[in-house]
C-alpha cells in the first residue's frame, strides 16, 4: 500500500434522495460535488441504481462535468445489469465499484456473492467489457472479507475490493468490541496485497467509527455518504467534509 494521506470518497446518493422525495429540483446534487471538492473531497461516489430511486441518468453527466472540473475521479457504484453498464461506458468514470442490487433493499446489503457460478460469470463478463470498453477504469468489487470469496475475486482483472464495513459500523454504534472485524479486514488486506488488489472500505461510517478503522492502516480508500448527508442538515456540508477531511490528514498510512 502506498503511504500518504488515505483517500476520502464523498457519496452523494441521498442529495439525489431528497430531491426525489419531492419530485423538485433542489438540492442539487452538482452543487453537493462541488462543495464536496471544494472541502476536501478526493473523489466523488454516486450509485445509479437499476430502480433510479435516488441518482437519476442525468445526474451522471452533471457530476461527471463537476468530477473533470476539479481532476478527481468519479467512482460509480452500479450492478452488472446491461442497461447500466452501457450508461457507465459512456460516461467514462475513473473508478467503477460493482455492487450487488436487490430492488427490495433500503440500502446495499452485503457484498457481491461470487460464490454463485452464474453470479460470478455475470460479474466477470461485465468487468471484462467496461475494461475494455473504458479506457484506464479500475474496477472494485464490493465484498464480504470473507476468505473464500476474496479468492474468487483475485481471479477477475480487477483493481480493488471495498470491503463491506455496514456490520462492523452497527457494531461500533452499540459500543461492542470491533476488535474481531480489524482483524478480519488485516487478513483480508494481506491477502489483497499479495495479489496486487487495493484495499478500500464503505458502508455505514460515521466520523466516530472511522477513525479505528483509519488507524488500523489497512484501507486506502473510504466511501462514505448517508451519515454526510445527514450531519449535513446540523452543520452543513461544507464543514462536515473539511472536519472528515480533517480526521483523515490527522491519519497517514503508515
Ligand atoms: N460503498 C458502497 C459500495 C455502497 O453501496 C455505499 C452505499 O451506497 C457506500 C459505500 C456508502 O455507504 P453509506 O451511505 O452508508 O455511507
Amino acid at each position: 500500500m502506498n503511504s500518504g494521506i488515505p483517500r476520502l470518497g464523498i457519496n452523494i446518493d441521498h442529495v439525489a434522495t431528497l430531491r426525489q422525495a419531492r419530485g423538485e429540483e433542489y438540492p442539487s446534487v452538482v452543487d453537493a460535488a462541488q462543495v464536496s471538492l471544494l472541502n476536501g473531497a478526493d473523489q466523488i461516489t454516486i450509485h445509479l441504481r437499476e430502480d433510479r430511486r435516488h441518482i437519476q441518468d442525468y445526474d451522471v453527466e452533471a457530476v461527471r462535468l463537476v468530477t473533470k472540473r476539479f481532476g478527481k475521479p468519479l467512482n460509480l457504484e452500479m450492478g452488472v445489469n446491461p442497461e447500466i453498464v452501457e450508461i457507465a461506458i459512456a460516461s467514462t468514470p475513473e473508478w467503477i465499484c460493482i455492487v450487488p442490487e436487490k430492488r427490495e433493499e433500503k440500502t446495499t446489503e452485503g457484498g457481491l456473492d461470487l460464490l454463485d457460478d452464474n453470479n460470478f460469470i455475470r460479474i466477470e463478463d461485465a468487468v471484462k467489457k467496461l475494461k475494455a470498453s473504458i479506457k484506464d477504469v479500475k474496477i472494485s468489487l464490493f465484498l464480504e472479507a470473507k476468505m473464500e470469496t476474496l479468492a474468487r475475486a483475485v481471479e477477475l482483472p480487477i483493481d480493488a475490493v471495498e470491503i463491506h464495513t455496514g456490520e462492523f459500523a452497527k457494531v461500533f454504534a452499540n459500543g461492542d468490541d470491533t476488535s474481531q472485524f480489524i482483524e478480519q479486514y488485516k487478513s483480508a488486506h494481506e491477502f489483497l496485497k499479495s495479489h496486487k488488489v487495493a484495499c478500500h472500505a464503505g458502508h455505514g461510517l460515521t466520523d466516530e467509527s472511522v477513525v479505528p478503522l483509519l488507524e488500523s492502516n489497512i484501507f486506502e480508500e473510504y466511501n462514505i455518504g448517508h451519515w454526510i448527508i445527514c450531519q449535513s442538515l446540523f452543520k452543513g456540508l461544507a464543514d462536515t467534509v473539511k472536519n472528515l477531511k480533517a480526521t483523515f490528514d490527522a491519519h497517514p498510512i503508515k
